[in-house]
């Protein structure tokens, strides 16, 4: 076909190279990578501009079903419009089974909730709560076969936990099928037991949330679920790592040559625990989310596995409550103890202009790894690459084009439906001056471009990541 788009004078980044070339583009996808391609019906000058892949962003929730009254604040719609804006160009948010539910039914009812809504390509990770042999044998390998590779397996959460028994079928599965297991690691009973001390003392208050669940708790899990991994011999993906003690425990798994890889988030980066609260105003309950942010020490421990290869990929975890509100983080309109308060904070939107300001243009990481880390890995791990990920030919045009320069940030700069981001009041350093989403303009830098239904279903195929280095 001929190109129908040229993006021209782009410094293009991969994972791999930077590198300066104009981008041809035809029927949405990129068709030619040269210098001084001839001249197109639209053009649009990058003017030596960097330009990345478009964000993949492997861990985020929308319209994820909650037990009434709570309720997420973004939809396909405005979760997809939001990830745009900063960039991101494709989403894999999670169908979750409910106890008693069908796999199946909990895919379907997922798939009403997208369709048609979606700015942006989107694809599901699955959440596996309730491991009937039925769910085992039948509705998992089928959905791994219809494109739905990989699942979450949750140690924590009453609604959500499989014991130590239930992981390793579900885990045999994803050996069995060639899945990938996303596994949230926290001691469930070592919550529940602090839990209840600390409401036995009075102490409920935002900040609590952080107490009951110590660094130990992630810890221990994270040994926990290393292990689970290697009796039955698969690779594990643990996700939102917060901080030493985990890093440490994955660490010596890969210096057993197990595969084990990692993913952090950028509340892991940019808070701590302090963001709770210092005294008991509620206003904390913004921040909380699982696991807890931790502290300044423990924020350098994630710069570092970023940039030397411990971390596979950063997610936003993007969790959308209002805050200020009874279906958010005010349930049924009370200030309710820590227990109660909706896990979770938004960051689909600024993920990718939190990491490339403080990441990239700090010298923390590279352009590459900044590539790696926020889109092909994510892209590999989940079976979207090389459609996903990366600017290559025959890769889906998904590209952004960054614009550097200073503002402070406030949540009326953002397109999510959330009343807040915990980012208000950061300087940042760059931000997308344009959204390529399948070769359409999304986002100008200035302005949204709207078309519900542009996003599309992707099926995902295996894991392609290598295994992880040996430390
Ligand atoms: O607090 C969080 N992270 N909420 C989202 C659900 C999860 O566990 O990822
Ligand atoms: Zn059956
Ligand atoms: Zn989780
Ligand atoms: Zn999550």
């Amino acid at each position: 076909a001929p190109i129908d788009l040229v993006v021209r004078n782009a410094r293009v980044a991969t994972a791999s190279d930077v590198f300066d070339a104009d981008i041809g583009i035809a029927g949405g996808r990129i068709v030619a990578l040269a210098q001084s391609l001839p001249k197109a019906e639209r053009e649009i000058d990058a003017a030596g501009r960097v330009v990345t892949p478009g964000g993949v962003d492997a861990h985020c929730h929308l319209d994820q079903p909650m037990a009434p009254p709570v309720r997420m604040a973004d939809d396909f719609d405005t979760g997809t419009r939001a990830a745009a804006c900063g960039g991101t160009t494709t989403v894999i948010p999670f169908a979750a089974q409910e106890k008693g539910q069908s796999l199946r039914a909990a895919v379907e009812d997922y798939h009403r909730r997208a369709h048609g809504k979606a700015h942006v390509d989107y694809a599901f990770h699955l959440i596996v709560s309730d491991p009937t042999p039925h769910v085992l044998n039948e509705e998992l390998p089928a959905l791994i076969a219809q494109g739905y590779t990989s699942f979450k397996i949750y140690m924590t959460y009453d609604d959500l936990k499989l014991d130590d028994g239930q992981i390793l079928d579900v885990l045999s599965v994803a050996r069995e099928h060639g899945a990938m297991a996303m596994i949230h690691a926290e001691n469930a009973d070592c919550i529940e037991w602090l839990t209840k001390r600390l409401e036995a003392a009075g102490r409920t208050a935002p900040r609590f949330h952080a107490h009951a669940r110590p660094m130990l708790v992630e810890r221990e899990a994270t040994h926990r679920a290393i292990a689970l991994g290697q009796l039955v011999d698969v690779p594990i993906l643990i996700v939102h790592v917060s901080g030493r003690e985990a890093v440490e425990q994955i660490r010596w798994a890969r210096g057993h040559g197990l595969q084990v890889f990692a993913e952090t988030c950028p509340q892991y980066l940019f808070l701590t625990a302090a963001d709770l609260g210092v005294d008991d105003s509620y206003q904390g309950a913004r921040c909380v989310c699982s696991p807890p942010p931790r502290d300044k020490a423990n924020q350098e421990v994630i710069w570092d596995g970023l940039s030397d290869g411990l971390f596979t990929l950063l997610s936003s975890d993007h969790a959308p409550f209002n805050y200020d509100a009874p279906e958010g983080k005010k349930p049924g309109g009370e200030e309710v103890a820590f227990r109660h308060i909706p896990n979770g904070i938004p960051g689909i939107e600024t993920r990718l202009p939190l990491l490339y300001s403080e990441g990239v243009l700090s010298g923390r990481i590279t352009l590459e790894k900044f590539v790696e880390l926020t889109a092909t890995n994510p892209a590999k791990a989940y079976g979207l690459h090389p459609r996903k990920g990366t600017i290559a030919i025959g890769a889906d045009a998904d590209l952004v084009i960054w614009e550097e320069r200073e503002f402070v940030l406030r949540n009326d700069d953002l397109h999510h439906a959330v009343d807040y981001t915990p980012y208000a009041g950061m300087t940042l350093r760059a931000w997308p001056a344009l959204t390529l989403a399948a070769g359409e303009v999304v986002w100008d830098g200035r302005a949204f471009h709207p078309r519900q239904g542009r996003g599309r279903f992707l099926a995902c195929g295996r894991p392609t990541l290598r295994p992880p280095r040996r430390s």
